[in-house]
């Protein structure tokens, strides 16, 4: 019997995305990204690092879904790339691009791998951008005109489907900052894009459903725990306007309360809502609020923040505690609060952590292994959080590690490494690391 014994049934999963892995590019007749466009762009990424090849897995995914058979992997969760099925965004079907995924799913279904498919991780097709990107309203219907293809095609052999991973990384990395595709800097536009990306979200998950009868389909939102610098007024209100922005402004409303008031109050002081919330449309609310079968987050770490002169210009505390490659502390007690509250606030009934993980440059040794004891003592530690949120009674269902393979970490390129599978890029070669076997006894006992 394991220490930490987790439940009966206890999902046990890897994830990666699309853009992140599969290379192939120009095949098939797939059409341009964002990312693509993005990645090109002299300056926008670490080295100039692309996903054109990234970790070839367009061609080498039957090698890959065997190294998640020795895992013993139960479930594994990856994107479809929007490009690939419709390379316009909208109108003609590429059979050549669907025809991947339907062999992605039988390989897995052949391994007893049950697919988690993602539908949108971050590669809009360009012709979508050019007419107005996420901020654009069309861009909403656009989707759950992708979605209902996809999942009309595909739904015989995929049952659990992801609508959009992180919105606030999709609206606010994309277009407030600038640091990830399609790289505007416009945080009115981030607002509407951030409304349009929840609307695609339930409209979605009407077109999944009504194409595909008996699918699973939840969202993949991002939490970071949002932590006062002190006990003070002014930094406790720094700390709430974070969650909001980052944690609330999404979660609220996917849960049925709308946008957050406090929230709306901020934005149009902060002068972010030049025309005021005019985007959300009668409907739009109970639309994104569609019920789903389960809830999934993707945890990371937390932030900790002090007062500014307004609460939109609070200040990110950098404090001397462990950090990974990313520089991201790790703080897996955070995970234990953020499921904690989504019980006991929201309610819901069936969580999902759709991604957690830690990247280090552990190099390959001597012996040609890669010996990586802290993403093993960092994983560790967050699932006996999960375990403890559990035992509190948190309807936690599964975990999904990420990721599966070392890979394009965006803006960073390659210079960040994420997987249980280190990958030379150079040669393609694969060699699971040490947390990969540490990782299947964990799945093998249910349990650490
Ligand atoms: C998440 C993304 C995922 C990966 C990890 C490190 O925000 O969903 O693609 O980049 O971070």
């Amino acid at each position: 019997m394991p220490a930490y014994a987790f439940p009966p049934g206890f999902i046990w999963g890897a994830a990666t995305s699309a853009y992140q892995i599969e290379g192939a590019v120009d095949e098939d007749g797939r059409g341009p990204s964002i990312w693509d466009r993005f990645s090109h762009t002299p300056g926008k990424t670490r080295d100039g690092h692309t996903g054109d090849v990234a970790c070839d897995h367009y061609h080498r995914y039957q090698e890959d879904v065997a190294l998640m058979a020795d895992l013993g992997l139960q479930a594994y969760r990856f994107s479809i790339a929007w490009p690939r099925v419709l390379p316009q965004g909208r109108g003609p079907l590429n059979q050549a691009g669907l025809d991947f995924y339907r062999r992605l799913a039988d390989a897995l279904l052949e391994r007893g791998i049950t697919p988690y498919a993602t539908l949108y991780h971050w590669d809009l097709p360009v012709s979508l951008e050019d007419a107005g990107g996420w901020p654009a309203r069309d861009t909403a219907y656009a989707f759950a005109e992708y979605a209902g293809v996809v999942a009309a095609a595909l739904g015989d052999r995929i049952r659990h489907w992801i609508t959009i991973n992180e919105p606030w990384c999709v609206s606010m990395l994309g277009y407030q900052f600038g640091e990830h595709a399609p790289g505007r800097q416009d945080m009115p536009a981030a607002i509407a894009a951030s409304h349009h990306a929840l609307l695609a979200h339930g409209l979605g998950v009407q077109a999944i459903r009504a194409a595909a009868p008996g699918a699973e389909v939840g969202i993949a939102l991002n939490f970071e725990a949002a932590v006062p610098a002190s006990d003070s007024p002014a930094d406790r209100d720094a700390a709430r306007y974070r969650d909001g922005y980052y944690n609330r402004w999404f979660l609220d409303p996917v849960c049925g309360h709308g946008y957050p008031g406090d929230m709306i109050a901020d934005y149009r002081a902060a002068g972010y809502l030049p025309r005021g919330m005019h985007v959300v449309r009668p409907g739009d609310l109970s639309t994104i609020a569609t019920p789903t079968d389960f809830f999934a987050f993707n945890y990371y770490s937390r932030v900790v923040v002090a007062a500014g002169p307004q609460p939109w210009q609070l200040r990110e505390l950098r404090l001397d505690t462990p950090r990974t490659g990313m520089g991201w502390e790790i703080y897996p007690e955070g995970l234990y609060k953020i499921l904690l509250r989504l019980y006991s606030h929201y309610s819901l009934p069936r969580i999902l952590i759709s991604e957690n993980g830690v990247s280090y440059l552990d190099p390959v040794a001597a012996d040609g292994r890669v010996h990586d004891e802290r993403r093993i003592a960092f994983l560790r530690e967050h699932l006996i959080a999960c375990h403890r949120a559990i035992q509190a009674g948190v309807p936690l269902i599964g975990y999904f590690q990420w990721s599966l393979l070392d890979n394009y970490e965006w803006a960073w390129g390659y210079h960040q490494r994420f997987g249980l599978v280190h990958v030379d890029f150079a040669t393609q070669q694969r060699i699971p690391k040490d947390s990969f076997a540490w990782y299947r006894d964990v799945i093998a006992a249910n349990g650490l």
